[in-house]
């Protein structure tokens, strides 16, 4: 068994983009990305911090917008259309989950496509769909990434995603397609689910609770990826998988921390560089 370690990859690709940003300012292009924050969820203020550590670490300008908790939606939508304007911001993000008062398809509606750093926006899922990708959705192009770096071949593979969210299990599902992959998608309802993610060479768990995915559910000798982001009863920070048992029983696993989260993160700051080099026709 081997630990596929997102701090590594995390550290080599920040340096590749590190030295791409740097290459820009020096034909006079600066990168700039927006990140809004609506209230005071803790969580989000940790993921804003460390997306604004990501870009002081890359050489990328970022904004920081902190709204109150009792934001309209109409608010907020004025300040991203400012920020659609303004040519000197390449990337957009707001920070989910957004106040209950805020519709929040309207938000990633508002937002331009292509200033859109995160992938939320219809048009580019739709593209995606149809393998026309540039900005990709953070968190599986991180996991494409890590299989990549660890040498796992996804052509041809099974792989078996549980979790069907908007922000991972869907958009997983296909880029895994486009990279020639043999994807189910399993959620709430599927019937005797360890049956099905017993068949993944890569078994992927984006559901959000500790210790969903046991040993009986996996294949001797899969690749394990746990998007997890879970508190067990102890307040530990913890994955989806059991990582004890389930560990042994593969060739590769993520932990939690320190496997997928510093991807997620990675894949922002190369869909800001990407947006910004088309934004200057630079692609
Ligand atoms: N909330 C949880 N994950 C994400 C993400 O990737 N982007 C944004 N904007 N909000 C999130």
């Amino acid at each position: 068994m081997e630990l596929i370690n997102g701090k590594e990859i995390q550290a080599f690709t920040l340096t590749h983009i590190g030295k791409e940003v740097e290459s820009l300012k020096e034909k006079g292009v600066e990168i700039c990305l927006a990140v809004i924050i609506v209230g005071n969820d803790p969580a989000s203020r940790v993921y804003v911090n460390n997306k604004k550590k990501a870009c002081a670490n890359v050489g990328i300008t970022s904004l920081e917008y902190a709204l109150p908790q009792e934001t309209t939606t109409e608010e907020l939508i004025a300040l991203i259309d400012k920020l659609n304007a303004d040519k000197s911001v390449n990337g957009i993000l707001c920070q989910m989950p957004v106040p209950k008062q805020i519709d929040k398809q309207a938000v990633i509606d508002a937002i331009l496509p292509e200033k859109d750093v995160d992938c939320f926006h219809p048009v580019n899922i739709g593209k995606l769909s149809l393998g026309r990708t540039e900005i990709l959705p953070c968190t599986p192009a991180g996991i494409i990434r890590m299989l990549e770096f660890s040498g796992v071949k996804i052509e041809g593979s099974r792989a078996v995603i549980i979790g069907r969210s908007d922000i991972v299990g869907k958009p997983m599902a296909m880029l895994l397609l486009n990279h020639s992959a043999t994807v189910t998608v399993c959620h709430s309802k599927t019937v005797d689910l360890p049956s099905v993610t017993r068949q993944a060479d890569i078994l992927i768990s984006a559901v959000g609770k500790p210790d969903i995915v046991t040993e009986d559910m996996v294949k001797e000798g899969a690749v394990v990826i746990d998007v997890g982001m879970n508190r067990n009863s102890e307040g530990k920070l913890c994955g989806d998988v059991d990582f004890e048992k389930v560990a042994p029983h593969c060739s590769k696993i993520t932990p939690v921390p320190g496997g997928v989260g510093p991807m997620t993160i990675t894949m922002l700051m190369e869909n800001t560089l990407t947006a910004a080099k088309a934004q200057n026709n630079l692609l």
